[in-house]
This record gives structure tokens, sequence and C-alpha cells, in this order.
């Protein structure tokens, strides 16, 4: 935590300050905020843009970005537009996609449990590649070729009995998920043998997914070298490293780019001997660092001797990462955003729960006041995504921002949107 301004390194790629007001795109925040309303997500299109860029330079035009951490139709277009592909981890991801009319053939389908209802659709959509995961959805994939549709080009995830943490690796033997086929005991190679020789599936590659948040990306190298055995025994002729790469959500937090994150990983993976086509699937570190949300601060309460209790107009309903992960964040004011933050404060949100706390002990402005716009940075990855409308709290708005221009790209719900399914 610093009592300085907020640190450049954790705002969007086009964000100003200009007399203390922060722009983002060459829009104010704080007019976003006032004709949008609150709390609003503002995504900075050229940062997004960049880091799509950064990605295919990187690991080549089958890098998929991993929509699980923000998707909507403009943000499935840009992805395409930037020519990544896209990973997709449910039908309803996938349907969402395609609705942006980003090609079937661009997107890889992940996910644990996927139906045979999940499977028809993206097979008859002509999907990329489909990531399988269990003996279940083999079986799935197959009666439906069976049934006339095309032979899938397939991946398969294992379970690498490895974890890379923030800044440690370990080594678990089985790792305990419900991802993938396990090294251990040989049934990732069961599967692969059986999918190799299965006439109703296209084999080409293994997919490993070590972890999230992964600030230390030799974690990844070391890996990529216990995993090298079984990978070079697959003969894949792709092999995806999944996602995971870092990102600094607050004071004192430094990531490596997606760029060197890709350095590490392909070194690690020829000098393994490994000739397969490498690709990966960034998600957060896309996107989180493109936006901020915008909130209105509402209730400002002093508990006597205790602490200070911030209430603004969103919580958890849109970034739930401090509840699940106990997630830090900054906080600044979008008026004077390089101002010192010399007090504390929870920045809490509206929901009826005490563990609905957005920022816990966060540096705050001199006076700060009821009214005032507060913005959390790092908000772009895991938090409309993973957000809901508890409480009934509408989902916010979406903005994108770009050359002094700003367009909604998800419109805020509204009270009608609550009941529209309900039977009345
Ligand atoms: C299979 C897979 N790929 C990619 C990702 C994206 O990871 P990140 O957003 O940390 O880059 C995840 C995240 O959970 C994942 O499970």
């Amino acid at each position: 935590m610093s009592d300085a301004g907020i640190e450049s390194h954790l705002l969007p790629d086009t964000a100003v300050i200009d007399d203390g007001r922060i722009s983002i795109g060459g829009c104010d925040v704080e007019t976003l905020a006032r004709e949008y309303g609150t709390p609003l997500f503002i995504y900075d299109e050229k940062h997004l843009r960049a880091r799509c860029r950064e990605a295919v330079e990187a690991f080549g035009p089958n890098v998929a970005y991993a929509s699980k951490a923000f998707l909507c139709v403009a943000m499935a277009r840009l992805v395409h537009e930037e020519g990544m592909a896209i990973d997709v981890s449910t039908g309803g991801e996938m349907y969402v996609a395609l609705a942006a009319g980003v090609p079937a053939e661009r997107l890889v389908f992940h996910g644990n449990n996927k139906s045979s209802q999940e499977l028809g659709m993206a097979l008859e959509s002509g999907i990329g590649r489909i990531v399988v995961d269990s003996w279940d959805e083999i079986r799935r994939i197959e009666a439906l070729v069976e049934a006339g549709v095309t032979a899938p080009s397939v991946l398969l995830r294992v379970n690498p009995g490895i974890e890379a943490h923030t800044h440690e690796y370990l080594q678990t033997g089985v790792t305990d998920s419900k991802f993938g086929f396990p090294i251990a005991e040989s049934e990732a190679t069961a599967a692969i043998d059986h999918v190799r020789a299965s006439p109703l599936m296209d084999y080409r590659g293994v997919h490993v997914h070590v972890g999230s948040q992964v600030f230390d990306v030799s974690s990844f190298a070391r890996a990529i070298e216990s995993l090298a055995p079984f990978v070079r025994e697959s003969e894949a002729a792709e092999f995806s490293v999944g996602g995971g790469l870092g990102v600094a959500y607050v004071h004192g937090e430094q990531s490596d780019s997606i760029k060197e994150w890709a350095v590490v990983v392909t070194d690690a993976i020829r000098e393994a001997g490994i000739e397969a086509e490498i690709t990966a699937e960034p998600g957060r570190s896309i996107v989180a660092t493109a936006a901020v949300t915008a909130y209105t601060v509402g209730t400002i309460k002093e508990v006597p001797g205790v602490r200070t209790y911030v209430a603004v107009d969103g919580g958890m309903s849109d970034n739930p990462r401090p509840v699940l992960y106990g997630s830090g964040y900054e906080a600044f004011r979008a008026i004077d955003a390089d101002a010192p933050r010399p007090h504390r404060a929870h920045i809490v949100g509206k929901h009826c729960e005490s563990g609905d706390i957005i920022v816990r002990d966060a540096a705050i402005p001199e006076s700060l006041a009821v009214g005032d716009v507060l913005c959390t940075p790092v908000t772009g990855a895991y938090g409309h995504s993973m957000g809901s409308n508890y409480n009934k709290v509408l989902r916010p708005a979406v903005v994108f921002v770009a050359n002094g221009e700003s367009r909604i790209v998800i419109e805020r719900e509204t009270y009608e949107d609550l009941v529209a399914r309900d039977a009345r």
C-alpha cells in the first residue's frame, strides 16, 4: 500500500493524468461516470488491441484469448480483428463468439463437463479445436461423429501434477483437480493412445494450464521441464501452455510482459527437444490492466476507534475477486488521481454481506466525500465476467474508449431486465 497517487503501471496504456484528472483513451473518467452512470467499466481499446497483437507476435496466429476473463460481442470482434483465436469454455461463451461473427474455426472449446448439446453445437459449427477433458467427453464426441458430423481436431488436457503459484512451483504428484487427464497412473497416456487410434477424432496435441496469477515466469519453465518427457512421447503437433501469466494489481507488484513470458516458455520447450507448435491462452494479461471501474461514493461511515467504511454503488456483484480470493486492489479519485492518499478505509459495496469489501485498508485521498467518483484499476479481468446481480443490483455498463470517443459495448442492466424471465 502506498500513500502516493496511483502508479502508472496499474493504469491502462492511454491513461493520462492532467492537473489531477485522469483520462483514458482521451476521455475524462469523471465525465464518463457522470454521462453513463456508475458503476462503469471503462476499457482502453488501444490497450486491448496492443496486448492481442503482442500475443500474436509472441506465440503466432493460434494463440487464443481466454474469453472467460471478459467477453462480449465487441470484445470477441476486437480479439478476432487483432488475429487471436478465442478460447471458449461453455456453450454460452461459444454462442457469444459466434454471434460476434468470429468463424468457428478460430474457436478452441474447453470445459470439464461439455454436454452433448454443447459438443453438437461445436461440431456442427465447425469448431477449430476441442480440448478434451474426460473419458465421458471422448465417448460423447465419438457418438456425435458416428452420427454424421466431421471428426474434430482435438487436444487433450492433461493434469500435470504440477502447480505454478504466484511465486512458486510445486510438483504435487497428482494434482487434486477436476480438470484434465492425470499424467499419473498413465491416465493421460491411455487417453492419448485412444484418441490417436480413433478414426472419430483427429489428434492434434496436448494442453496444460499450470496455474493462475503466476508472477515468476521461471515457474512455467520448470513446469515445462518436468512435463517434457510426457510431451515428447505424446508426439503432439501442438503444445498449448494455457494461460496464467501474473498481472500487477497493487502497489509494489511487478509483472512480466506477454512477450517475456513467451520467450521463457518457448526457450524451455525447445530446450526440452519438443518440436510441436507452441500455443497459449492468455486471459488476464490481455484484459486486466485495460480497465478501471468507476464508482460513486454513497456513504462514508466512521466506526469510532475502529475504521472508516467508504461505501460505493457496486461491490461484490461487479468484482467478486476480493471475496473469492482475498484479492487486493487500489483506489483513487477520478479528479485527483495523482494526489497523495494519506488515509485508510475499507471500500465496501452495497450488498447484504459483511464480506462485501472491494478494497481492504485502501489508501484514500484527503477529504474523500459522498458523490465523488472513486476508481479501482486493473478490473478488466474476471470482474464483469464473474459478476452477478446479487441483491438484484443491476449489472454495470461497459464502455470502450479510444481517440477521445466512448462507445457502450454492454448496456447497464435495467429493472425490467430483472423480471424479464420471471413468470408473472
Ligand atoms: C484452461 C485455461 N486456459 C486459460 C486460462 C486463462 O488464464 P489467465 O486468465 O490467468 O491467463 C485459464 C484460467 O483459468 C484456464 O483454465
